[in-house]
């Protein structure tokens, strides 16, 4: 899972800081390791890369002052091959005439590297991004044109990627789309393709979105689309896209996850905004009330909002909804879903390979398929029946914050439509937002001292905050490197409970109707010696029985776990930079991961 971009200009000229741009953009796709090639006139190819984040790489190999008239850049997130200098992207063919570089998994990798060794190139790495441009030498070697070749290899590659790849003595750049993310941009005398919109954005607002089976054509002068198994010109028509892009800058914040947690408030309240006057939402909820059942399907933080948004939907619409992994969904439900079932698939991204692969499992079964997402334009937002768009702007943090927000909004505006309920108790979310990232900032810096040094701790939840105490062990877990389990109260006792010992620490996230249950739980670990901190609004009942309780405001029922997650968010960030760790960035980790 990686991101690329490629560019073609008119006339040579200094492309190293436009290639640091795109890379900057494309940062939280991978950053293990950091590469830019250009191609010169005099068929020349400048290749420089190496292991570390696009910054610090760009500024020891010099990126800024390559020029050329076409160029790449790649951001790599390893998967075949470990990060290392020769494994990262771009990768040179055999005599040093091809250059490209892919996103995505090419899963017959090892096969054909021993095809290309044995057949005598040159293969240098052990990465699948290699093996795209050595499966396009192999057929210009015969003598195929670029396309052809392409689309030769483009049959010899499994898997799902994209990749874009230039040739000396050619002023072209080629990119095929084969189920990872590509966008092409055209602009004024030159254009473009990356792995994602928001990195185009800046540059050009004239963009072809390119479809699976698809190569773009790049010259200075526009994009021509070919279709893989036909080879015929398919026309498209370039899209200008009107969306507004906020600028990726951390705005005065030390880390983007700081500034993001910040931005809660109003992106909750642009949310809210939008889903009051979106087109988008009858076709959704028409869809949703319609079906038989529904499954709600998602990875990571997502699947946490799914877990939120079933209590949701029970609760408040009287429905019962399903959530589910989304790599679990056929195993689980494959031979029992059918046409009257709907899925909501749920992701920041939009772009998950686990999530699309749910996605054509359901589309294959007849199910509906409607889809919350952040990335405009993403993959499962074009795969869908009808989506509804999370609002947030552009997440570049890796641990998602705002956009989990968001999605658990959107759940509770769909739970309260669908249950033909007032949502007037959602305006006053952003406001509560507001108040609850307030009162947890003096809070949470105590707690974070005290438990800097743990390396192991639980977070605990019930009924409506089961998903919030999974979600605040996420959190701990992405970017402390400590382990912390998110769990149900009631099941702490049927095991993890031997893990206490004196001073053990367990996050306690108790809802304002469950405080009886959760007052059992706290004392079954403080009366081994453990130390309860809660997350909770004021309550004698919970102030008598914890060690240690962060204030929360006082909210509806429903609203209470939206607060509840600030303080765990919050709280993982300062344990992740007292740690001495970026949280932007947590080590082997990926926002957008497209591959299995
Ligand atoms: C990756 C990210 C997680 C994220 C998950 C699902 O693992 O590191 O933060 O929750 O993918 O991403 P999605 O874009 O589908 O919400």
């Amino acid at each position: 899972m990686c991101g690329i971009f490629g560019i073609v200009t008119r006339e040579e000229r200094t492309l190293g800081p436009v290639l640091i741009e795109a890379g900057r953009r494309l940062a939280y796709r991978g950053y293990d390791s950091v590469g830019c090639a250009v191609l010169c006139d005099d068929g020349t190819i400048d290749l420089r890369k190496d292991v570390g984040r696009v910054e610090e790489v760009a500024e020891r190999l010099g990126f800024a002052e390559m020029r050329g008239r076409r160029g790449i850049t790649q951001l790599r997130w390893a998967t075949f091959g470990a990060p290392s200098r020769t494994n990262a992207q771009p990768h040179l063919d055999s005599e040093g005439r091809m250059v490209g570089a892919h996103n995505g998994n090419v899963v017959n990798n090892v096969e054909l590297r021993e095809r290309f060794i044995a057949e005598g190139m040159t293969v240098r790495s052990t990465n699948d991004g290699e093996s795209c441009v050595h499966a396009v030498e192999r057929y210009r070697r015969a003598g195929d044109d670029m396309v052809t070749a392409i689309r030769k290899a483009a049959n010899d590659l499994h898997g799902d990627y994209a990749f874009v790849i230039g040739e000396a003595g050619d002023d072209r750049l080629y990119a095929i789309k084969m189920g990872s993310g590509l966008v092409a941009g055209i602009g004024d005398g030159f254009t473009c393709v990356s792995s994602d919109l928001p990195s185009i954005l800046p540059l050009t607002r004239r963009v072809i979105r390119l479809n699976d089976g698809e190569i773009a054509v790049l010259d200075a002068d526009g994009v021509t689309v070919v279709g893989v198994e036909t080879g015929e010109t398919v026309h498209r028509e370039p899209e200008l896209v009107e969306d507004d892009m906020e600028t990726a800058e951390k705005g005065g914040f030390p880390h983007f996850m700081l500034k993001e947690i910040h931005e809660q408030p109003k992106v909750a309240g642009d949310l809210l905004h939008l889903l009051g006057e979106s087109k988008h939402v009858v076709p959704f909820l028409e869809m949703a009330g319609r079906a038989r059942h529904l499954y709600l399907v998602g990875c990571g933080t997502s699947h946490h909002a799914c877990l939120e948004g079933a209590v949701y939907l029970n609760r408040l619409a009287g429905r019962s909804a399903t959530p589910v992994l989304a790599p679990q969904f056929i195993a689980q439900y494959g031979a029992s879903v059918g046409p009257e079932d709907v899925g909501i698939f749920v992701s920041q991204s939009g772009e998950t390979k686990d999530v699309l692969n749910a996605v054509e499992a359901a589309r294959a079964r007849g199910m509906g398929v409607l889809a919350l997402a952040n990335v405009l334009g993403s993959t499962l937002m074009n795969a869908a029946d009808h989506y509804l768009p999370l609002a947030c702007g552009y997440e570049i943090s890796v641990p998602a914050t705002k956009t989990f927000t968001n999605q658990v909004i959107a759940f509770l505006f769909i739970a309260h439509r669908l249950g033909n309920r007032d949502a007037d108790c959602l305006a006053r979310i952003p406001a509560l937002l507001e108040a609850a990232i307030e009162r947890a900032l003096p809070q949470v810096e105590a707690i974070a001292r005290e438990l800097a040094d743990r390396e192991d701790l639980y977070c605990l939840g019930y009924g409506l905050t089961f998903g919030i105490a999974l979600e605040g062990a996420l959190k701990l877990k992405e970017i402390t490197y400590a382990h912390c389990e998110g769990m149900l109260s009631t099941e702490f006792k049927h095991g993890p409970l031997s893990a206490v010992t004196e001073g053990y620490p367990v996050l306690f996230v108790p809802g304002p109707e469950d405080v009886p249950v959760m007052i059992s739980a706290i004392n079954e670990v403080t009366c081994r010696g453990g130390r309860a901190i809660c997350i909770a609004e004021p309550d004698p009942r919970i102030e008598a029985n914890a060690d240690h309780v962060v204030e929360l405001p006082a909210a509806p029922p429903e609203v209470n776990p939206l607060l509840a997650v600030v303080p765990l968010q919050l709280l993982a960030y300062r344990l992740s930079v007292l740690r001495g760790h970026d949280p932007d960035f947590p080590r082997n980790l990926s926002k957008t991961l497209t591959v299995d």
